[in-house]
């Protein structure tokens, strides 16, 4: 039901929820110009009652409601005794007759009501009503609101139209987020091969060292050097949730670490490899950080020779066997020490001493690789083929002089390559599966090959998704007599789309 008063308080909102405009504001803003004087009407009342005033349904829908500003204030007249409630509307009349009755039967008769004057500056406005507020007309719709953090670091992706303005933007989202200390803009497209890319502080500090926390891990890195992007964080614990305790999982483009850290952290054994320098180094320190040194190595060197050697030197050099987890702490509550120290009580046997577990055996084959670097992993399934050939030809672990492993004792790993599509649902399974064969020089699909899934990951562009299709490498593949690739082989470019 619309009342007079109804709409003078949605008149008010609307006010209140709109800082004045500020088209073109120079750099630094200045705030004051923010800042807009609103007078509306208080309630007198006395403390002792403010609480049953503020507790009264009927009233409450008459309260001044805006976010970080609060509709009830000391009386400066009479700060012991009176308070003031702040009301959603300048006019008493727009009051109805029941409100006004029942604050009249709250905080007595005759009713004092009294304008009240008040500002609300930068503080008050939100990221969105700012950025309108320093936009032209034109620029407000697709204002850029949205960016990305990484610890104190937010990073946005501006279009040409908005840099004239970036330094503003900056501004307005590092002091809107009190986490932030650095706000940067990428200046071109994630195109170089370590995925990184050329930023420009727009406001804030000079610092791209940054320490987050995901997966229940520690990262430290330097995010102008290095790839990283939290909005992968559920696909991280996606993949790693499927890893086992024991497993051996191959990280071929693993970053800083956001797989292989808390794979190894969960008792995986990890070989976390990446060609750039600096993610090598950061994953290295991440790895100490994380106390993970015995469950994983790390390896800077080009992905095809990292699939292509893997098998072979994970069979003849498994990682030490793992100590097994200490036990858990069991905290013996006061009913069972009663029912210890009790030998009259038939119930309560005497605990047994924990079995000695083992520790856990080191695997020979791998069980994961993981291939996230989307522009072209796909392209790298090449390196697979014929590169488990090479184990047909050594003597087989704890077999007799001689004996050779046969190509059916040989695990197959399970493959997941992130990759893009500008496809959807089965177009983009077929597209995936396509390109995946056509690398791997053998056919797979979801009817041919097992453990097939494709998952969606993310929409990157409007016509652009990120997938991750996972398969279990066919033999035909792994033990391939002809490869299509050879170490020897110039390092291909790896960067694309
Ligand atoms: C998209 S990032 C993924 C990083 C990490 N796995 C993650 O999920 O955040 C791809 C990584 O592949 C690395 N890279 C690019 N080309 C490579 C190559 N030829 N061999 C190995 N690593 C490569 C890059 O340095 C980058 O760290």
């Amino acid at each position: 039901m619309s009342s007079p008063a109804s709409s003078a308080r949605s008149s008010l909102l609307q006010r209140a929820s709109l800082p004045p405009a500020n088209p073109g504001m120079s750099f630094p803003l200045d705030k004051s110009k923010f800042e807009v004087g609103f007078t509306t009407l208080a309630a007198r009342v006395p403390a002792s009652r403010s609480r049953e005033v503020r507790d009264n349904k009927i009233i409450q829908g008459s309260f001044l409601s805006i976010p970080r500003f609060s509709s009830y204030v000391v009386d400066p007249q009479n700060p012991k005794e009176k308070r003031l409630i702040l009301l959603d509307t300048p006019e008493k009349d727009e009051l109805t007759s029941e409100v006004l009755s029942e604050l009249e039967l709250a905080a007595g008769h005759p009713l004092d009501l009294l304008p009240y004057s008040f500002t609300l500056g930068f503080d008050h406005w939100t990221t969105s009503d700012l950025m309108d507020s320093i936009l032209p007309l034109e620029l407000r719709d697709g204002a850029p609101t949205a960016f990305t953090f990484a610890g104190h670091l937010a990073h946005m992706n501006l279009k040409d139209n908005y840099l004239p303005y970036k330094y503003q933007i900056g501004e307005i989202v590092l002091h809107k987020n009190t986490t932030l200390r650095t706000v940067v803009n990428k200046l071109d497209t994630i195109d170089n091969e370590f995925r990184f890319f050329k930023m420009e502080v727009i406001a804030g500090e000079t610092d791209f060292l940054v320490n987050t926390i995901e997966s229940g891990c520690k990262f430290t890195f330097d995010f102008s050097t290095v790839y990283w992007n939290s909005r992968l964080s559920t696909e991280h614990d996606r993949l790693i949730s499927l890893f086992q305790p024991g497993q051996l999982v191959a990280d071929v483009f693993a970053g800083v670490g956001p797989f292989a850290v808390p794979a190894a952290k969960k008792r995986c054994l990890v070989l976390g490899n990446d060609l750039n320098p600096s993610s090598a180094e950061w994953m290295q320190k991440n790895r100490v950080a994380n106390k993970v040194e015995k469950s994983l190595t790390v390896s800077n060197i080009d992905g095809r020779l990292f699939i292509h050697q893997t098998p072979l030197q994970s069979y003849l050099h498994p990682f030490p066997a793992l100590a097994p987890p200490a036990p858990k702490r069991v905290r013996t509550s006061k009913t069972s020490t009663a029912n210890a120290t009790n030998s009259s009580t038939p119930s309560s046997p005497p605990k047994a001493p924990a079995p000695a577990l083992a520790p856990t055996p080191s695997p020979l084959f791998v069980s994961h690789y993981v291939m996230n670097l989307p522009g072209s992993a796909l392209e790298f399934l090449d390196a697979f083929r014929g590169s488990y050939t090479p184990l047909l030809s050594v003597q087989k672990e704890g077999g007799a002089e001689g004996e050779r492993l046969t190509v059916e004792e040989v695990e197959m790993p399970l493959v997941h390559v992130h990759c893009f599509s500008k496809f959807e649902g089965e177009e983009a399974e077929s597209d995936v599966a396509e390109r995946a064969s056509e690398s791997l020089g053998f056919p797979i699909s979801r009817a041919s090959t097992p453990d097939f899934s494709l998952k969606e990951v993310r929409r990157v562009a409007p016509k652009k998704l990120m997938f991750c299709v996972t398969f279990r490498l066919p033999r035909e593949v792994a033990f391939a007599t002809e490869r299509v690739w050879s170490p020897l082989d110039p390092v291909k470019e790896s960067h694309g789309h």
